[in-house]
């Protein structure tokens, strides 16, 4: 009857041509599950690539990994934190970065004792009477047989005397210091001074 050919042909082609949405189950979800994952995996690697660079909500590196330390974000280390990103990212080094004074407040993401390798910027602040980075080591982490390449800066004053401390507490607590350069910064333009931060990057490097 007509009733019938009418329905049993569109049974026919069905079998005949399967349509995606017929596809079998399992290996839709197959499919399904393998786009998750993978788009999972995508964004937590985009996620952890942008924390590296801002220093923010990163773990601790695996041995022998590199640890970026500069004293806190204001006008006057913004250019250098460019500057020593810059330099590690055309040296190939993969860092972590910290400012030191989130290690000091217990904010900070990162635990130097999760790395052998430390670059360390201090600079004069206040007539020497503030420092971060000297108020992390004064806690006496234990930077046992660690190696430091550290640079201080002072636009002029006092820079002697905090280049003296940050030496001596990072041997008290067992670093060694394979690198220690005071710059004077009064006379130096933007341009010297990226030029002193890739040449320290460029020996922390080849060793
Ligand atoms: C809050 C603050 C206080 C500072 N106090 C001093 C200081 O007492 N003596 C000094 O020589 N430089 C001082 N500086 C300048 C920094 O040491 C200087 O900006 C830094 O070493 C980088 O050098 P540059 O900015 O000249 O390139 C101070 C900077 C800041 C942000």
């Amino acid at each position: 009857m007509n009733v019938n050919a009418k329905t049993a042909k569109p049974a026919e082609s069905a079998s005949a041509t399967p349509p995606a949405a017929a596809m079998p189950v399992p290996a839709f979800s197959i499919f399904f599950t393998v786009c998750l994952v993978v788009s999972l995996a995508m964004q937590v690697s985009a996620q952890s690539g942008a924390a590296g660079k801002a220093g923010a909500s990163i773990g601790n590196a695996a041995s022998g990994q590199v640890l970026y330390v500069y004293d806190e974000v204001n006008e006057q280390s913004e250019p250098y934190i460019a500057h020593f990103r810059a330099a590690l990212d055309a040296a190939g080094i993969a860092y972590d970065e910290v400012a030191a004074a989130d290690l000091v407040s217990g904010k900070a993401a990162v635990d130097p004792a999760g790395y052998d390798r430390l670059l360390v910027h201090g600079m004069v602040m206040a007539f020497n009477s503030k420092s971060p980075v000297r108020d992390w080591l004064k806690k006496k982490p234990d930077l046992s047989g660690k190696e430091v390449s550290l640079l201080v800066t002072a636009n002029r004053w006092f820079l002697d005397n905090l280049y003296g401390q940050l030496t001596a507490l990072f041997e008290k607590d067992g670093a060694v210091l394979v690198d220690a350069v005071s710059m004077a910064t009064k006379k130096t333009d933007d341009a010297q001074e990226r030029t002193a931060v890739a040449a320290q990057v460029a020996r922390f490097a080849g060793r």
